[in-house]
Formats: C-alpha cells, structure tokens, sequence
C-alpha cells in the first residue's frame, strides 16, 4: 500500500469511509476492518451525523469485541452540521465539544487521531474554534486537527486564531469530478470551465503542506451515483477497462489511480464496503499510470484542455 505524509506522519494512501456502513451488521464491519487491515488500510473516516451517529456506533461496537485493535488503527471524524429542516453548521466551541464526546462515546475510544471540521459555518468565530480545539487537545480528546469543503481563505481565517496546524482538507475530487483541477486549467478564457468554484484550493494546499483527501473517488455529482460502468461515462469507462486489463487490476484500481497520480500525494477515501472491490483499490494505489495515460482518462471523462 502507497504511503504518503500528513505532516510528518506516515499514513496509508487509502482510507476506509464510513458513511456507508450503516445498514451493517456488527460481525460484518469486524470483517471489513480485518480484510482491510490485510490490505495496508487502517485509516478510518467517520462523522458524528453518519447514519444520524449510528455509522460510529456500529463500528464503536465492532471495535469493543476486537482486543488490542483500536491501537492499529487511525481513526478520523468530523463535526460542525447540524441537519434539520434547515440544516446548520455550527462551530460554537459547545456544539464541536460537545460532538466529539459523542463520537468518542460512539466510537468506544478514548481519543480521536484526527477531527476534521465537516463545512465551513457560515457564521465561524475563528476564537471559537481555537478554544474548542485547545480544549479538546489539552484533554488528549483529538491528537490533530483539519478541515473539510473548506477555501483557503477560511483556512487563513481559522489560522488568525487556532494554533495546531490545519493538517487536513477533505474535498471531493474523482475522474468525474474534476473542478480543482478544470478552472485553473481554463484560466482568462471565456470557457465556462474557467469560472472559479475550486478559489485555487489545491495549490493552496500544497504550498502550506496540508493533505487532501479526496472523498467519493467513484462518484458523479454530490449524491447520483457511480461513472463506473455507467453508459453516461461510455469513453471513459473503455479506458478504465483497457487500462485495468493492462495492469492487471479493477476499474476502481484505475479510477483510485487516476488520483494517487497527482503529486500533491493526496489521499483516497473510499465508500465501497464490497470486500471484492478493495483488493483491487489497494492495487490501483500501488500504480503509477504515465503522464499519457492520466491526459487520456482526464479527456476520456470528458474534459477538452484549451
Ligand atoms: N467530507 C465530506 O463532505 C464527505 C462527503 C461525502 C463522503 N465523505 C467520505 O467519503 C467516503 C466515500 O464517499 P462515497 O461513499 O461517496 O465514495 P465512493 O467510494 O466514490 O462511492 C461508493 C459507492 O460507489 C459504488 N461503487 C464503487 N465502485 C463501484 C463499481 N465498480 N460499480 C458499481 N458501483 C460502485 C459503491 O457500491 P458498492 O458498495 O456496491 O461497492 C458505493 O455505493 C464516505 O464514506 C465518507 O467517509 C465525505
């Protein structure tokens, strides 16, 4: 399995997502965590509103069953969205405490390796969130910090007042979702591609040595569904085939790939919980495709360069 660095901790290049495991059985997650512990992938990423906190309980209750396991693994969750009628993001310094003892408690654990901030509030009081962390760390609650969907400038805002580095920023980013990457590459043209949804997020990261982690690396759009051998995505799925049988490998190997290809040496947060699609995944982060092979599946997805 890829290793890459957050900050100076080595970690592996694949997390386990665990939004989807909440129609699982207890055993079920057990077997999931020891199959992709075989496989190099002992990052796990949570949120206390997955499954309204049952994904965390699931697990939590998983994890109480397998002696000595919480020690191999890493164990990420975020906070900040309140869902509702209107959902509300909320970085008080009572809801982020507050959230991470109920994860925690979810969880069976002591402490959180990393807490990310789920979506910027709209409202955020950077001294806030400096109190909140402060708190959190000083109590060996969360050992390190980050973000998710966040700009750089609201990173620079939180810096003003929070002292741990933001190591972390969770965006989504896949073959068919391409948008950190589309309006740089459309700059001063008058192409649609070029208009700026990204606000240069992935420089900015990798000038301030912050690692992405890409969520939902087989999706299109926020929540319709997979590419992968959907007929919306015909070119490009008979690359992902060409190439998969060239490597020796799945489509989701290629398609994690096509990602870990980028040297901003991001990581890749999978949702798939098949045990026969992982294999294949922890081969494609072992891959390093040619330059020639990322251009054609990035046209293959349907994007023109200029
Ligand atoms: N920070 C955020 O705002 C945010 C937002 C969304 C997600 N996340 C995190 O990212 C993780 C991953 O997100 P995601 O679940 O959207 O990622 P994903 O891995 O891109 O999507 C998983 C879905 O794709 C399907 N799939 C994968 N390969 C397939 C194939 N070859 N053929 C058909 N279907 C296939 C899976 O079905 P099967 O189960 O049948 O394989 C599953 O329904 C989440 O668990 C969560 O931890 C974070």
């Amino acid at each position: 399995m890829k290793q890459v660095k957050i900050k100076d901790k080595i970690v592996p290049a694949v997390i386990q997502g665990c939004m989807r495991i909440g129609e699982m059985s207890v055993r079920e997650v057990q077997e999931l965590i020891d199959k992709q512990l075989e496989l190099g992938i002992h990052f796990w990423d949570h949120a206390d509103i997955y499954g309204g906190g049952n994904c965390e309980r699931i697990f939590g209750d998983a994890l109480k069953d397998m002696p000595g396991m919480r020690e191999k693994l890493i164990i990420q969750s975020k906070c900040g969205i309140r869902p509702g009628e209107y959902t509300e993001y909320d970085f008080s310094k009572e809801h982020i405490v507050k959230s991470v003892e109920g994860s925690l408690k979810r969880l069976h654990t002591d402490h959180l390796d990393y807490l990310l901030l789920h979506r910027p509030d709209l409202l955020m009081e950077p001294e806030e969130v400096a109190e909140a962390f402060d708190w959190l760390q000083k109590q060996g609650k969360v050992l390190y910090f980050g973000v998710s969907n966040h700009t750089p400038g609201q990173i620079e805002l939180l810096k003003t007042c929070v002292k741990q580095p933001i190591e972390i920023n969770q965006l989504q980013f896949s073959l068919a979702h391409t948008l950190l990457l589309d309006a740089p590459a459309y700059l001063n043209t008058t192409d649609s591609h070029g208009i700026n949804r990204d606000a240069g997020v992935l420089d900015y990261c990798r000038c301030n040595k912050i690692t992405i982690q890409c969520y939902s690396p087989f999706q299109y759009g926020v929540f319709e569904g997979t590419f992968l051998g959907n007929p919306h995505y015909g070119q490009l799925n008979e690359v992902l085939k060409r190439l998969a049988e060239k490597y020796d490998t799945t489509v989701n190997g290629i398609a994690t790939a096509w990602i870990l290809r980028h040297p901003a040496d991001m990581q890749v947060v999978v949702g798939t919980t098949n045990i026969k699609r992982t294999p294949g995944i922890a081969e494609g982060a072992d891959i390093r495709l040619t330059r020639e092979e990322w251009y054609e599946l990035y046209g293959a997805a349907g994007n023109k360069l200029p």
